[in-house]
């Protein structure tokens, strides 16, 4: 596990926008597992800039989302597919087909996470990088908390903390959607990196029992222990008790 420990927010975000653009550079089909919320903000930032200095280019990569939220569709302000079109894929040169993000109002949400599954199955090789951020309660993606790890994709019921933390984004915590589709976790393993996120004080807790604690799905985070590559791009106040 390699561990980069950052000043500030910007600083992790080009660090990790480095990591991506490098993959990219190296493989220009790379295949990527995207992820939202605010941790990777800064680093597609930085993706969008390098692409416009042209010195990067998506045109060849394909890329996997991590999760939606069921019964957003993707013009809803917080759907996940809106928050990548907005911070990452208008602004760069991908081709609109290589794009997958589960379709959080397919009339049969149980059909969509089986067509996903199927379509990261058929990722020859696994991902190339997989982009993860860690919920404070331990979720990656939206695999919470849970007596056992769930490999395939799958709608899953929000923790109540879950949605009390991203109840910032929505005019009140009832607005918050209660379920939602998330890759499982064989993808992520099976990914060839991945590369974690983490800032601030809050998420210091989660990260110390991520790293430090027993491999639990009851904090699913955990499970990157027994990842063969695992990248931190983490800033000093996440770091603070490792
Ligand atoms: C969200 C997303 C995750 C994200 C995590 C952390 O609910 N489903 O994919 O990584 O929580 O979010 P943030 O980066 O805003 O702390």
């Amino acid at each position: 596990m390699q561990l980069f420990i950052c000043e500030n927010k910007q600083q992790l975000g080009e660090r990790a926008a480095g990591i991506l653009a490098t993959q990219i550079q190296k493989k220009p089909d790379s295949v990527l597992g995207l992820a939202t919320g605010s941790s990777p903000v800064e680093t597609y930032r930085c993706l969008v800039g390098m692409c416009r200095a042209g010195t990067l280019s998506f045109r060849d990569v394909v890329t996997y989302n991590l999760d939606e939220y069921v019964g957003l569709d993707a013009a809803h302000e917080q759907s996940y597919a809106y928050f990548m079109r907005t911070h990452l894929f208008e602004h760069v040169d991908i081709d609109p087909a290589n794009i997958h993000i589960p379709n959080g109002t397919a009339p049969d949400a149980h059909a969509e996470c089986t067509r996903y599954t199927e379509a990261l199955a058929g990722v020859e090789g696994g991902l190339d990088i997989q982009l993860l951020g860690v919920g404070l309660n331990g979720h990656i993606g939206f695999n919470e908390p849970d007596d056992v790890f769930t490999p395939d994709t799958h709608v899953v019921t929000l923790d109540d903390s879950t949605i009390e933390a991203n109840a910032r984004f929505f005019a009140s915590p009832d607005d918050v959607p209660r379920y939602a589709i998330t890759m499982g976790v064989r993808p992520i393993m099976y990914a060839k990196q991945v590369l974690v996120l983490l800032s601030g004080a809050a998420k210091a807790p989660i990260l110390r029992d991520a790293l430090r604690g027993p491999v639990t799905p009851e904090v699913p985070a955990s499970l990157l222990q027994l990842h063969p590559r695992v990248t931190l791009v983490v800033d000093r106040e996440a770091a603070s008790l490792l």
